[in-house]
């Protein structure tokens, strides 16, 4: 199909469709790129003229906004009249874990990807390039080409084709993984149609970069990809608890085997689990695939990757707890961070989320600080009110927003570093100390307080993975 693609439409304004389609735009300033999304709220939050307002933090977003929003970027509520136009629609909705039905708890729920597909084959006009770029299971373009198949039938000058282009960007890092990707995947049959789309990222991206594949492989590496580097972080989270009861140390551990070039030195902290809107989601989805085509080992060797990264949340709260003398009654906890991960405000499936639950449950009174998540989202993830008084009431557990780092420290017997904000990294540890109430423990689960420094402030110190 010979698509000269002049406009793009985007189904889905979130955290992949409104960074990718901005650096597209940044790129292609001849290209006009419409992101649409169902969500009144989050277009009017991407269209505000206050950039801090942005739906998503984003280092160096905003600066990319800045140039191309009203040039050739456009967020809008106009569904039908964006897919009209585009000649090339990029599918970049939501794709969660199904909480009902068959395959609950692990299929991926894809009604709304099937939504924007009958969208697209009600309101196309023309020869449009479909393109994926939400995570799916292997096999999705199956449907979606059956539901645009139809209309074709009913109208001459439809044509359609689909292609798989998964997005392999990280939060908070999603700019430059846009602007200087490891790989660009694009699965399709069609020759002319992949392309159109290898044509949009030529203009920034290196050829060799460009691996072009068929359409199951394309969807299948993505949720492979995600299952790979959760399975290091399970990996190495279940030796950080081998090297608290040995004495060994799980940094020098990471060091020691990253330096084995057949392994290499990424992705190998240990922490308090794997978060965000991603790995579980896929991994289970994988499981679910495994499942269904019979390959019941296969399935249950990744349920396991998942099934630690549990254990790993529920072992540091138990920590919490049996070093705070086994009550959390009238103690005061800061919680440092709340973010799956730093440089982003997203909470979807955070550690934090899970620990902090459990540390209320217990009785617990948290004070809880993160730069950029705000108090609406904390009161949404825990499910519980924000204790405006910030008081010690009793035995029952509550929580209270602090704007400050300061104020997580004032009276607290423990403070838990739960994401690793650059400024959690040099705290003065001498000066907050003189604040907690003695005998006082700093649990560090991402590894970044100096435990020596902290130590010798009087503090106990407790740091994942480190035996010492
Ligand atoms: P998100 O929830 O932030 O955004 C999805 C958006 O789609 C929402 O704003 C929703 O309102 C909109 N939407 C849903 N159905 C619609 C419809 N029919 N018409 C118009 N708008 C509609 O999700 P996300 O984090 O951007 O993820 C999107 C997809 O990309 C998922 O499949 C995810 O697995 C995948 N992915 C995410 C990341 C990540 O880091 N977040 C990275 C790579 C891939
Ligand atoms: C992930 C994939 O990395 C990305 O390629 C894919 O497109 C979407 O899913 P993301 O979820 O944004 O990206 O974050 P990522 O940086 O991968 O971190 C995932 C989780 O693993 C975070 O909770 C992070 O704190 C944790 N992690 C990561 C560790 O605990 N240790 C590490 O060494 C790396």
């Amino acid at each position: 199909m010979a698509v000269d693609v002049k406009v793009i439409c985007c189904i889905g304004a979130g955290y992949v469709g409104g960074p990718t389609m901005a650096v597209i735009a940044d790129k292609c300033p001849h290209i006009e790129v419409n992101v649409v999304d169902l969500n009144k709220n989050r277009i009017d939050l991407w269209n505000n003229s206050d950039l801090s307002k942005l739906p998503i933090f984003e280092p160096g977003l905003k600066e990319v906004i800045k140039r191309c929003r009203g040039r050739n970027l456009h967020f809008s509520s106009l569904i039908e009249e964006n897919i009209k136009r585009a000649d090339m629609i990029f599918i970049s909705v939501n794709t969660p874990i199904k909480t009902k039905g068959i395959g609950a708890g692990k299929a991926s729920d894809l009604k709304w990807v099937e939504a924007s597909a009958r969208q697209i084959s009600k309101f196309a006009k023309k020869e449009t390039i479909v393109v994926e770029k939400s995570t799916l299971p292997v096999r999705t373009a199956d449907t979606i080409q059956q539901i645009l198949k139809e209309s074709e039938l009913n109208n001459k000058n439809k044509k359609f084709s689909v292609l798989s282009n998964p997005e392999f960007l990280a939060e908070g890092n999603a700019i430059k993984d846009l602007e200087n990707p490891d790989r660009v995947l694009i699965g399709g049959v069609d020759e002319e149609s992949i392309n159109a789309l290898k044509k949009i990222y030529l203009n920034w991206v290196d050829e060799e970069k460009i691996l072009t594949t068929n359409l199951w492989s394309s969807e299948l590496s993505k949720l492979v990809a995600n299952a790979f580097l959760a399975q290091r972080i399970s990996s190495i989270n279940s030796i950080s608890a081998l090297c608290e009861t040995t004495g060994a140390d799980i940094k020098e551990v990471s060091l020691a085997i990253g330096m084995d070039s057949r392994l290499g030195s990424k992705f190998l902290a240990a922490g308090p689990g794997f978060g965000g809107s991603c790995f579980k989601k896929d991994i289970l989805n994988l499981v679910y695939i495994s499942e269904y085509y019979g390959l019941k080992e296969v399935a249950s060797y990744w349920e396991q990757v998942v099934a630690i990264n549990s254990w790993q949340n529920k072992r540091i709260s138990k920590i919490i707890l049996a070093k705070l003398f086994g009550t959390l009654a009238k103690k005061k906890i800061g919680i440092l961070g709340f973010s799956f991960k730093a440089n982003t405000n997203d909470t979807r499936e955070s550690p934090a989320i899970r620990i902090c639950k459990d540390l209320i449950e217990e009785g617990g009174s948290l004070y809880i600080y993160d730069p950029r998540v705000s108090l609406e989202q904390i009161e949404s993830d825990l499910g519980l009110k924000n204790n405006y008084q910030g008081n010690l009431t009793g035995d029952l557990g509550n929580w209270s927003y602090c704007k400050k780092i300061i104020d997580t420290f004032e009276g607290a017997d423990a403070v838990l570093v739960l994401t690793e904000w650059d400024q959690f990294k040099d705290l003065n540890w001498e000066n907050l100390s003189k604040l907690m109430r003695h005998p006082s423990w700093v649990f560090d689960t991402r590894g970044i307080v100096d435990t020596v420094e902290a130590k010798s402030c009087g503090l106990n110190v407790w740091q994942v993975g480190n035996g010492e």
